[in-house]
């Protein structure tokens, strides 16, 4: 378990497919990721299957103070030789607006820098999810470039924004 101030991040666990699916899923987070169809159980099952035997991307469930879980923020394509990785973050949208966010990024970040050794995270973002970028913002991230029209979600195409964040630039 790794612990912030609010939040734990614990490893994904078999049994949280299912809440995982929901999250994904969800009308209010679907057209916030790149995923195109809702998942079945038998995809999320497929999904989980793979994951599990492998390392690269890990997934830990945000618990709350109450040991609720709210959300899930994940680490994508961990690579040891550049030392990076992709980050990304999900909150239910019941437990958005209170500072679990922040907390639980924030968290990771320091997992990544002070324990995995890593140099450098990065990560993409709608140009409509100002919420998202203002926190990434917040946190230090910076604006790398643009993938121009990239995304198409209600009947309109939408820039990616790459973000990243440097060890040195964390400290900061
Ligand atoms: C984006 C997300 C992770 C932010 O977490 P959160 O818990 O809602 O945000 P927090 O309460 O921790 O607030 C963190 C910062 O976000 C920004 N923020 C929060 N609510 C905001 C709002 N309604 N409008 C604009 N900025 C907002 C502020 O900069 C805030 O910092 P501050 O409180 O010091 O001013 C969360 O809202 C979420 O999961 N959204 C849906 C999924 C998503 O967009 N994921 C990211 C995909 S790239």
């Amino acid at each position: 378990m790794i612990c912030g101030e609010r939040v734990t991040l614990r490893a994904l666990e078999e049994r949280d497919v299912e809440l995982l699916r929901g999250w994904r899923n969800h009308p209010e987070l679907f057209g916030l990721h790149f995923g195109v169809l809702p998942l079945s159980q038998t995809e999320q099952r497929r999904w989980y299957d793979s994951y599990s035997g492998q390392s690269a991307t890990k997934v830990f469930i945000i618990d709350n103070e109450e040991a609720e879980p709210v959300g899930y923020t994940l680490l994508k394509d961990l690579d040891h030789k550049n030392r990076q990785a992709e980050i990304g973050i999900h909150l239910d949208p019941h437990a958005q607006g209170q500072g679990y966010g922040k907390d639980a990024f924030l968290t990771l970040i320091r997992f990544c820098f002070q324990e995995l050794n890593l140099h450098r995270v990065y990560l993409q973002v709608f140009d409509f999810n100002e919420r998202a970028a203002a926190l990434y913002r917040k946190l230090g991230f910076v604006e790398e470039g643009r993938l121009r029209e990239c995304f198409f979600t209600q009947n309109a195409y939408h820039d990616v924004i790459q973000m990243s964040l440097l060890e040195n630039e964390f400290k900061r």
